[in-house]
């Protein structure tokens, strides 16, 4: 039985092109590109093309990529790269962030900044009322993620990053970019922020490498110290096959992100049916399957209400019929922690504790789908015959 991977905004397999576009540079490109030999060149040269095509994908001048290891390292980069190294001064934060900004972000709050995090409004949007509310010229930082990871909103980030300007003198602007690329139309410069994160492994790329993309007046400086690689913003030798095969997957997924959402689209409408059928009895009532709607939700992310126990019970049961779902989001998984995003949507603990995630790629198809709906009525029927 081939599996169904429905968990696909956690981690994407790599594209067969993506993979021959590696192991050929694995066997073809030896050199160090900080190296003056003719070996150095050439890996300088695959690494300075992919740099050019990785900035076209993400509307941004191609010297201004800085390479990493993956978008974790991206988002520290952009947040703690781009304050100065002790407070005063205030920072503001999106509500539904993935760990590595918050997270970055509360290691500022121990260094003396004063951390506030943004609201949702009831629909699932930013407040960006209350966000304009917060902006004073104390702010010296915003970082709104473009696309959540867990419940597939896409916030407005032009919108707020303008606000951001024109309210907070000396602010940068940071934006997670990462369940963005391949999805939507994704451009530094028309989004008018200072630093853009974006991974390799969420698009089919390889796992361990991401970029950030900085604007023109970005003032990101560096969090560790050596050579004067990536323009001494990332000192290290860098990985020119993944890097090669990075920019390429990037390419593959940015000229294919308007086919995949109408895919996606057909896939959650099939989704969303087949949930319509799906219900247990629980505390005494009866409960229903559901996608979460949030305004403006990309179509390859469902957050999806299932009744009765945790939604780990579910992902635990749907597995064993070969199908995948992601709880919380990848990095949470191993905490009790609820997920603050779900939170933030007004969630209490328990039902927020009752959320999958159903991610698509541009490989999903309908009949994935009917596959995933018979095993959710094969679990939901040995989790009534279970309740008491
Ligand atoms: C929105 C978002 N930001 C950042 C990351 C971290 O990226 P990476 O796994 O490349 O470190 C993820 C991955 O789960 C993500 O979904």
């Amino acid at each position: 039985m081939q599996p169904v991977l429905l968990d696909l905004a956690a981690s994407s397999p790599l594209d067969p092109k993506v993979r021959d576009c590696l192991i050929q540079h694995l066997d073809e490109v030896h050199g160090n590109p900080s190296s003056r030999h003719a070996l150095g060149t050439r890996a300088r040269q695959v690494m300075e093309e992919a740099r050019r095509q990785l900035a076209r994908c993400v509307g941004a001048a191609p010297k201004s990529i800085v390479f990493t290891s993956g978008g974790t390292e991206a988002n520290n980069l952009g947040v703690l790269g781009s304050v100065p190294r002790q407070g005063p001064g205030r920072i503001l934060v999106g509500p539904t962030e993935h760990a590595s900004v918050r997270l970055a972000t509360a290691q500022l709050a121990r260094e003396g900044f004063d951390v506030e995090t943004l609201r949702l409004t009831r629909d699932g949007q930013l407040d960006l009322d209350h966000a304009t509310e917060r902006m004073n010229e104390d702010v010296l930082l915003v970082t709104q993620m473009l696309v959540s990871n867990e419940l597939g909103t896409h916030y407005p980030v032009k919108q707020l990053a303008r606000l951001a300007r024109a309210r907070c003198g000396k602010v940068h602007f940071h934006c997670d970019g990462v369940q963005a690329l391949g999805k939507i139309d994704l451009d530094l410069e028309d989004l008018g922020v200072d630093s853009l994160a974006i991974s390799a492994h969420k698009i089919h790329g390889p796992k361990g490498l991401g970029a950030l993309a900085l604007g023109p007046n970005s003032r990101t400086g560096p969090l560790i110290f050596g050579g004067s690689q990536e323009g001494g913003l990332r000192p290290g030798t860098e990985n020119v096959p993944s890097i090669a095969a990075f920019s390429l997957a990037a390419d593959l997924a940015h000229e294919g992100r308007h086919a995949f959402q109408e895919s996606a689209e057909v896939c959650r409408r099939e989704l969303e049916e087949a949930l319509t059928g799906i219900s247990l009895v629980y505390q005494d009532s009866m409960d229903g399957a559901r996608i979460l709607q949030t305004i403006g939700c990309v179509k390859s992310i469902c957050a999806v209400h299932l009744p009765g126990p945790p939604a780990e019970v579910w992902q635990h049961h749907l597995e064993k019929h070969g199908v995948f779902i992601g709880v919380g989001s990848a990095c949470q998984s191993t905490s009790k922690e609820v997920s603050p995003a779900l939170l933030a949507l007004g969630l209490d603990a328990s039902s927020a504790r009752q959320i999958a995630r159903f991610s698509f790629s541009r490989e999903t198809t309908p009949n994935d789908i009917s596959i995933a709906a018979n095993a959710l009525h094969k679990v939901a029927r040995s989790l009534d015959k279970l309740s008491p």
